[in-house]
């Protein structure tokens, strides 16, 4: 079990405190595949009280639940819908939660591990009419902690983001520009296929970098520690879905390349597992963590007016009241 996690090279994170997972409850976002799936598996084995796997496929997700239940039969392991792509649907999962009695209400940890590149035209705008990408990496994340900001109540509460190293490839302009679908770059779509997919990945992923440091400052008098982590390169289905069409014959290389050299995904969440696990105390929040768990600078996310610009332009997006973000 977790033999990745105790080799022992200073490349890879093996330093992650499984016992400070134990009682906790938890939920992790994109929980059916990839990184997601392994830091579902490795919590799921250290004694959590609850956990709940926020996937957009429940048949998906009922496949992956019941891999985590094989192993803990005894655990409490709830699958939930969630679209990121939806507003609505983010808004039903995070209803869902506050309903419930008070005293399941609290979480402790909240992996925002759910992203993707979406190639396909098809695909390239959310159900609120944001360019794809922009809709499921950002807005659906920051619009599902406006819902469930007042249950990030424990003593040691953390949101922590699946992020990408991705990010070094762009920059943000200095004010976000009035295109409504998206403050980053638009969909190119040449027949049918975005061919700019992996540059708006990477805008997106940077800007989750400029949220997180502001998210921080904002949320810091309620205690709540904020995160996002780069995994590594690690071989997952992210380039590999049926919906992606032919457009695999560019990502196929890629998942190919990935599948000899990638790391596992096992690997890939160990990085978000120390995130999750080690004392608050020894953890800066607000910050861009790389694969090896070690904080890297993001120059965008220090300027604290481009910062601002961004995030009030998130909010607008994901209509959450720009009150319940007042630090
Ligand atoms: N793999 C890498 O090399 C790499 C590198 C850097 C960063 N990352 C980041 O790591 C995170 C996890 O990716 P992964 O590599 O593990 O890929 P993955 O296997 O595709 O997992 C991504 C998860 O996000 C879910 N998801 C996608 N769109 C969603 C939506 N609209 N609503 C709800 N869930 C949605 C996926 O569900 P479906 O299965 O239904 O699509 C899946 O569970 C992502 O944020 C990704 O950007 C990955």
């Amino acid at each position: 079990m977790f033999s990745a996690f105790e080799k022992d090279s200073n490349k890879k994170i093996n330093n992650i405190n499984s016992n400070a997972f134990r009682g906790k409850t938890i939920i992790c976002i994109g929980a059916n595949a990839g990184i997601g799936l392994a830091m579902c598996d490795h919590v799921a084995q250290s004694g959590v009280k609850r956990l709940v796997m926020g996937c957009r496929s429940m048949d998906k997700g009922e496949a992956a639940r019941s891999e985590i239940k094989e192993r803990c039969p005894d655990l409490v392991v709830d699958l939930w819908q969630i679209d990121l792509s939806s507003l609505n649907s983010v808004r039903s999962f995070g209803q869902r939660w506050t309903e419930q009695a008070e005293d399941a209400r609290t979480i402790d940890t909240l992996f925002l591990n759910a992203g993707l590149i979406s190639p396909n035209t098809a695909s390239s705008s959310s159900a609120d009419g944001l360019e794809m990408t922009y809709a499921c990496n950002v807005i659906g994340h920051l619009a599902l902690i406006s819902h469930l900001l007042p249950c990030l109540n424990s003593t040691d509460s953390r949101i922590i983001f699946t992020g990408s190293g991705a990010y070094m490839f762009t920059s943000l302009p200095s004010r976000p520009p009035p295109n409504k679908r998206t403050p980053l770059r638009d969909s190119w779509n040449v027949y049918g296929y975005v061919i700019n997919a992996f540059a708006i990945y990477a805008d997106s992923k940077l800007l989750l970098n400029v949220v997180v440091k502001e998210l921080q400052q904002r949320l810091a008098d309620k205690h709540i520690w904020v995160g996002v982590y780069h995994p590594g390169a690690v071989n997952t289905t992210i380039t590999d879905k049926a919906h992606y069409g032919v457009s695999w014959l560019i990502t196929y290389p890629f998942t190919y390349i990935m599948s000899y050299f990638g790391r596992t995904p096992a690997e890939g969440a160990a990085p978000g597992l120390h995130l999750a696990s080690e004392p608050k105390e020894n953890l800066p929040g607000g910050a861009y963590w790389n694969e090896y768990a070690q904080i890297e600078l993001v120059k965008q996310a220090e300027d604290a007016e481009l910062r601002k610009r961004y995030f009030d332009r998130c909010v607008e997006d994901a209509r959450v009241d720009p009150a319940v973000f007042v630090a």
